[in-house]
């Protein structure tokens, strides 16, 4: 993290590699720079145009400079058979013997949800089946997917770790934010599933649900002034939650310490969720 000495390296890491969903920027983009510090390899998908190419090489530049690798994927991870391309370029690069079990951990965090309405007064604006299935797609089935395919290959192990970034959105009405409450609700409901069916495997899932941080997405949420507003005057800290915050959660969560905890969500927002 900014502001302190490097944190002790993780030996359980060591050699290993996180594939981060969303590595680009906001939650992702700070555990990739956390998790490169504690020793793992970072391989990163993300969704970036010229415009925001240059937050990418601020990422793999903070990676590079732990010593670790930096692998980064620029598609959309939603595709199956780009998704299928990236993992097989995955285990070419790092050597079919060395990939097997060479995941510790594995990360969704993508952010790529319509913002509509489900009615209103003007029908053209409502949110469409189109709208509705991508966001689903991206926000919360995409972790299905990403999980078979690394499961398929063999690259996660005992010990590793799946995450999943969810919202209060999961569990309350936010206006215009239909579509990603529905995906956030599935997506905890996908992390259980995944708890129960590769728990015998030693690997864990959990979601953590993040309070109200200021990202990019969110900046796209109309109203976000407001949110951002109210979410800092509720806080039991008095501050917004951070990206960082919620990397130092994952690392610790991923490391040993984090054994036994699996197919919960876990709060990492001051306890913004539990004030009314
Ligand atoms: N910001 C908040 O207040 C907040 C709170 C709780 C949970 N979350 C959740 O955290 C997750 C990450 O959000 P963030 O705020 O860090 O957003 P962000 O915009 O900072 O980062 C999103 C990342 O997703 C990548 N991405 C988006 N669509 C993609 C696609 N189709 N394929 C590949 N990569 C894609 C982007 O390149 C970027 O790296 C989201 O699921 C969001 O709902 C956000």
């Amino acid at each position: 993290m900014s502001d302190a000495s490097p944190p002790p390296r993780v030996p359980a890491f060591d050699g290993k590699w996180a594939l981060i969903l969303g590595a680009s920027s906001g939650f992702g983009g700070a555990t990739a720079r956390h998790l490169a510090a504690l020793g793992l390899n970072i391989f990163g998908v993300h969704l970036d145009r010229r415009a925001t190419m240059a937050n990418v090489e601020a990422v793999r530049s903070d990676i590079e400079s732990t010593g670790q690798q930096a692998w980064f994927v620029n598609i959309n991870a939603a595709d199956d058979s780009l998704r299928n391309q990236a993992l097989d370029d995955f285990v070419k690069k790092v050597g079919a013997a060395s990939a097997a079990g060479s995941l510790r951990v594995l990360m969704h965090s993508l952010a790529f949800g319509t913002l509509r309405p489900f009615v209103g007064d003007d029908p053209g604006a409502f949110m469409t089946r189109k709208n509705l299935e991508m966001t689903l797609d991206v926000m919360a089935n995409s972790l299905v997917y990403w999980t078979q395919g690394c499961v398929r290959r063999g690259l996660l192990e005992e010990g590793s770790s799946i995450f999943a970034m969810t919202s209060s959105g999961g569990t309350r009405v936010i206006p215009s934010y239909g579509a990603v409450s529905a995906a956030k609700a599935a997506l905890e409901s996908h992390i259980r599933q995944l708890a129960y069916e590769l728990g015998p495997r030693g690997i864990r899932a959990n979601a953590i649900r993040a309070g109200v941080t200021d990202t990019p997405a969110l900046r796209k949420i109309p109203g976000n002034d407001l949110l951002l507003a109210e979410a800092a005057r509720r806080n039991p800290f008095g501050r917004l939650t951070t990206p960082e915050d919620v990397a130092l959660a994952i690392g610790a969560l991923a490391g040993p310490g984090g054994r036994f905890i699996s197919g919960t969500v876990v709060g990492c927002d001051g306890g913004e969720d539990v004030v009314g």
